[in-house]
């Protein structure tokens, strides 16, 4: 029997779900009556609140793992969560000896009595995706920044032939309404203004995500509703309305394609083709004309020729995205695609991503010079490097660089003056209009 962990240090990587649970997973110890461990200090407990989706992951772990071995030998507990958790199971102990706690996405809620486990002398590995929900059994929401996540739904049914998330985050589950509005109204109390709605296929949110967003939109204090991330084939025309109609759902939409080949598309199992995409953002666009598109590429699936990228780049032309996202394809071990014939080369895939982002550049940057000159409200979430300006989010989702005495969580109207494919600069339009 050793002594239980009285500090502790949670490390998420990857999509902003694990930002959430990383979050979670801190109350959850805080609750226990452990405290954060100091930046720069060592903590008893380090949480490695893993990402599984992309190139090597597993490796990457593991190497993170063993960099928290200290010189002189010794080493906190450590539990190693995420996806890559779930992925490895057991497995991840016989890999490292360092691990002491295999932990996945839907058990983390028994994360106290494994770190007990430990402290007993056991490696308990938690990976099932029990059918009752986590949340019920996390503490209740406290306090928050003026920009929180919140998790309404998670996993996914779609089975995209390249994505393991179906496999590391389980089938789609949705919480229950009441739950997902009072965690809203909780952290609005707890001092946030925008919440961004997560879930691997939120559109696909059962109680209808427009229904939900109407009623969050109802809570005072609440300045700005977003939401990520969702499937071209689960926007309804109801939560298209949302866009034209509740002023607090932001300008926004994060919407994946993928690729703009109709042919890779039916590979990816994507059950989606480049026009049924288009004419969801052209019924977007009549409801919300200055919305920004935002989506996700993969290039280098099995298969690509050249013709079915310049699909993907005509998509992009089509489109007009004002932000992106774009990755080399990876092969997942255990996804169809890891085993389907036609890969792609490293120096094709290079190459082809190289000329995506450089497209995908010119897009955003012709999205934001078209702001210049017009007046717009951010919500400020940093400091800037010079001294006196601060840096807030537009409602496209921009940073937006300032000079003002504002502080963080305020919202301030400004006048954009200059525009980079990434961010933007403004000035103040007139005093505080938020605190
Ligand atoms: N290889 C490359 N990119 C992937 N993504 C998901 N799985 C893979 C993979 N195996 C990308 C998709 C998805 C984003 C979150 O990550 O573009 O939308
Ligand atoms: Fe993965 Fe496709 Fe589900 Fe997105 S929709 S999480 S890409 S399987």
């Amino acid at each position: 029997m050793t002594d239980l962990p009285k500090t502790y240090r949670v490390k998420s990587f990857g999509c902003q779900m694990n930002v959430y649970d990383g979050e979670r997973m801190a109350e959850l110890l805080g609750a226990q009556g452990m405290t954060a461990a100091a930046e720069g200090e060592d903590a008893d407990l380090v949480v490695l609140n893993t990402c599984h989706i992309r190139e090597k992951a597993a490796e990457k772990a593991y190497s993170d793992v063993g960099r928290l071995k200290r010189e002189d030998g010794s080493k906190p507990v450590i539990a190693l969560a995420g996806c890559v958790a779930q992925a490895e199971g057991a497995e991840a102990k016989n890999r490292s000896k360092l691990i002491d706690l295999v932990v996945g996405p839907q058990a983390y809620h028994r994360l106290p009595d494994m770190v007990a486990e430990v402290a007993a002398g056991q490696r308990p590995v938690d990976t099932d995706m029990p059918a009752i929900s986590k949340f019920g059994a996390l503490p209740a929401r406290k306090r928050s920044g003026p920009s929180a996540f919140l998790t309404v739904q998670e996993g996914c049914d779609k089975f995209c032939t390249y994505c393991v998330v179906p496999y590391t985050r389980g089938a789609e589950i949705s919480r229950p309404f009441s739950d997902v509005v009072a965690e809203a109204q909780a952290l609005v109390e707890g001092g946030a203004k925008e919440l961004t709605l997560l879930g691997q296929n939120v559109n696909a949110y059962d109680g209808g995500l427009d229904t939900l967003i109407r009623e969050i939109a109802r809570i005072d204090g609440l300045e700005r509703i977003r939401y990520t991330t969702s499937h071209p084939n689960d926007m309804t025309d109801g939560l298209i309305a949302a866009h034209a109609e509740v002023d607090k759902l932001m300008p926004y939409l994060h919407l994946p394609v993928q690729s703009g080949s109709d042919k890779i598309l039916k590979a990816m199992n994507r059950s989606h083709s480049a026009d049924s995409y288009l004419k969801v953002l052209d019924k977007m666009r009549v409801a919300r004309p200055d919305i920004a598109i935002s989506g996700d590429f993969i290039v280098g699936f099995p298969g690509e020729t050249e013709k079915d990228f310049e699909d993907t780049l005509a998509i992009v032309d089509a489109v007009g995205y004002a932000s992106a996202y774009s990755f080399k394809y990876s092969p997942r071990p255990g996804t169809p695609a890891a085993t389907m014939e036609g890969a792609v080369a490293q120096e094709v895939m290079d190459e082809r991503l190289q000329r995506l982002h450089a497209r995908l550049a010119e897009h955003s940057l012709a999205f934001n010079r078209a702001t210049i000159g017009k007046s717009t409200r951010i919500l400020i979430d940093r400091k800037g490097r010079l001294p006196g300006q601060m840096i807030g989010k537009s409602p496209w989702l921009q940073s937006v660089f300032v000079e003002t005495d504002a502080k963080i969580g305020d919202l301030v109207d400004v006048e954009i003056t200059h525009a980079l494919p990434n961010s933007m600069g403004g000035i103040l339009q007139r005093e505080k209009v938020t605190t």
